[in-house]
């Protein structure tokens, strides 16, 4: 079932950011997210999520609309949500990351188990508290925390942003098997996307809160289009 957004309007108080996004996000597919710093893509992200409200438009989701709903419906609607920032309890160990995760889910205790087998790299690092983890373990943590909720629709706001390529590589390649697996997922692409990009469908890039370019991901590769857009430079 795809997610559609269309016209979608918002901002913070009575600031506009948003003006008008359409987006859609089909299941077995990475839809890309791109533009320039501050071009919304964070605002467009926790407005879909329901941490934000919408001030004008919609968003649709298995013949629903998601608008006006809480952050808690919505991610119940099966939409998972990793923010940019503030995405895992530093105090906590991961195991009581994953647990707090998953309370609010039925079945989720169960998914926490495969969770765990899925990234293994927690295996001796359960019991440590998220603060001590790298910061790829982190972003992975805050992957794992999203999936215990069972989404069938993931966004990922900059999941990779500052990590090192080992961990990047990772993390291109679990979201590409939950993508293989059936899950659609939202990737919103840092300053270095292109591993990203390797392995999307459609990439959506947004400029003032606008669409400015919906096109086929991998076309972005080509020489000097990713500055173009990223920049906003007319090579
Ligand atoms: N909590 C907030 N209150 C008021 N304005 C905000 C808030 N968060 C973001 N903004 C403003 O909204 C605009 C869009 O910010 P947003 O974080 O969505 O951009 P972004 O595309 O995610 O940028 P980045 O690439 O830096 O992550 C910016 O002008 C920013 O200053
Ligand atoms: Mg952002």
């Amino acid at each position: 079932m795809q997610l559609e957004v269309s016209g979608l309007k918002s901002g913070y108080g009575k600031v506009q950011i948003l003006h008008g996004i359409d987006l859609t996000v089909s299941p077995r597919e990475i839809t890309a997210v791109l533009g320039p710093n501050g071009a919304g893509k964070s605002t467009l992200m926790k407005t879909i999520a329901g941490h934000l409200p919408v001030m004008a438009g919609d968003i649709r989701y298995r013949g629903n609309s998601l608008v006006g709903k809480s952050a808690l419906s919505i991610c119940k609607e099966g939409i998972g949500f990793v923010p940019q920032e503030g995405n895992v309890f530093a105090a906590l160990s991961v195991r009581d990351n994953l647990r707090a995760a998953s309370l609010a889910f039925e079945g989720a205790g169960q998914r926490i188990a495969e969770v765990l087998r899925r990234f293994p790299i927690f295996g001796e690092r359960s019991d440590q508290a998220a603060s001590t983890l790298s910061g790829g373990e982190r972003q992975t943590l805050a992957i794992a925390m999203a999936l215990v909720a069972g989404p069938d629709i993931l966004i990922l706001d900059e999941p990779t942003a500052g990590l090192a390529p080992i961990f990047v590589d990772r993390i291109v390649s679990w979201v590409r098997e939950l993508a293989e697996e059936g899950m659609g997922v939202v990737w919103v692409v840092e300053q270095n996307p292109e591993k990203i990009l390797a392995v999307s469908g459609t990439a959506y890039v947004i400029d003032a809160g606008r669409n400015s370019e919906t096109v086929e991901a991998r076309s972005l590769l080509a020489p000097g289009r990713l500055e173009e857009v990223l920049l906003q430079v007319h090579v």
